[in-house]
């Protein structure tokens, strides 16, 4: 019986009210009905399934608040991978995330939404290129970001991600005693990373679609519309980007900057989720755009998580050789005592020489 706002029942106005208090400037009235009742069955169903459902941050508002039962970045993500109790897990994010997911906790059903939510970084490099890349650079450890395919991580020595990829080239190249560590896939994060330490960074040319379309000159641009803007930005953005920034770190790094600080105006130069995610929780802080759209994040939707519960689909697998060498990759990362204090990226502005070879 529709006796509650917007044409939904009372008991649905209800349940779904503390969400829609923090997507109603990002959701309208008349896709509320539709979202509040699909947030309603996937919670329903994650019940029944004994699922858990590990949302990005770069998942749409009503993904993020609605039906994350944890959300976070892709260190994060994969820390809770590795502990959930839960049978089944739904990877609201990208398919390298359900993969690490899976390396970690083979025992669990690994399920993503749609299995085209790719990712331009994980497609630039595989398995046969690290071979090849070790041929050439033997005896200097393999660091990989997480965003790459299984096969990559199996070849890899250690992974890290955007939180503390300084950390984990500072810790392989002590523990391998070298002065040089290979880093790959994405050659902003090398680049950024180089910045920040006197190892010396062997790199690889991947990008992300995402923030290599960001350059200084918009930086500069937003900087002269709105002086009193703290302008924050992920380090897969370009290093001169990163300069001009007055912080860079992971999306949680991010995100607790905000939170913690709460500065009046803020631009953020990263996924456009991000912005309208955080402001659900601190609605004094201003946003500014500009924000750019992926377009492998924003393929998961409620209706295919929805579907995903339903008819358990699409299960993702590893070949458990395969596994079994990405998860010392991975584990290594995750053994890592916490950075004390999280990769912030905005020393770039006091180094000069930065050491980078790119393959
Ligand atoms: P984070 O690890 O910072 O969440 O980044 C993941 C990602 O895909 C950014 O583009
Ligand atoms: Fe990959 Fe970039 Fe999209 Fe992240 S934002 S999933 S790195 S393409």
């Amino acid at each position: 019986m529709a006796d509650g706002a917007f044409g939904l029942s009372k008991e649905l106005e209800l349940a779904t009210a503390p969400v829609w208090a923090k997507v109603r400037d990002h959701v309208t009235p008349l896709e509320w009905p539709a979202q509040a009742a699909l947030i309603h069955e996937i919670n329903a169903l994650k019940r029944e399934r004994d699922a858990v459902i590990l949302a990005h941050n770069y998942m749409t508002p009503e993904i993020f608040h609605g039906v994350g039962d944890y959300v976070g970045d892709s260190l994060g993500l994969a820390k809770e991978a590795a502990k959930s109790k839960a049978k089944v897990i739904v990877q609201a994010g990208v398919h390298f995330m359900a993969e690490t997911s899976k390396i970690l906790s083979p025992e669990k059903t690994v399920l993503i939404p749609d299995l085209k939510a790719g990712c331009s970084l994980a497609e630039a490099i595989t398995g046969e290129d690290v071979r090849l890349i070790k041929q050439r650079y033997p005896g200097l450890p393999v660091v990989t970001y997480v965003n790459t395919t299984a096969d990559v991580k199996a070849e890899t020595d250690i992974c890290c991600t955007s939180a503390n990829a300084v950390q984990v080239v500072e810790w392989a190249a002590k523990e391998w005693g070298v002065d040089r560590v290979i880093l790959i896939p994405d050659e902003f994060l090398a680049r950024n990373v180089a910045a920040q330490t006197n190892v010396g960074i062997i790199a690889w040319k991947g990008r992300c679609i995402v923030h290599e379309r960001f350059t200084a000159s918009d930086i500069a641009e937003m900087r002269e519309a709105y002086p009193g803007a703290e302008i924050l930005a992920h380090p897969e953005c370009p290093e001169d980007v990163l300069s001009a920034a007055d912080f860079a770190g992971s999306t949680a790094a991010m995100t607790d900057y905000i939170t913690s600080r709460k500065p009046k105006q803020v631009v953020l130069i990263t996924e456009c989720s991000m912005a309208a995610n955080i402001q659900g929780d601190v609605p004094e802080v201003s946003f500014i755009g500009p924000c750019n759209m992926c377009p492998y994040m924003k393929r998961i939707t409620l209706e295919n998580i929805r579907d995903c519960l339903r008819d358990m689909k699409f299960e993702v697998t590893v070949p458990e050789e395969m596994a079994e060498r990405a998860r010392l990759a991975v584990q290594r990362m995750i053994d890592l005592p916490p950075p004390v204090v999280p990769a912030r990226y905005d020393l770039v502005k006091a180094r000069h020489h930065v050491a980078v070879e790119l393959i």
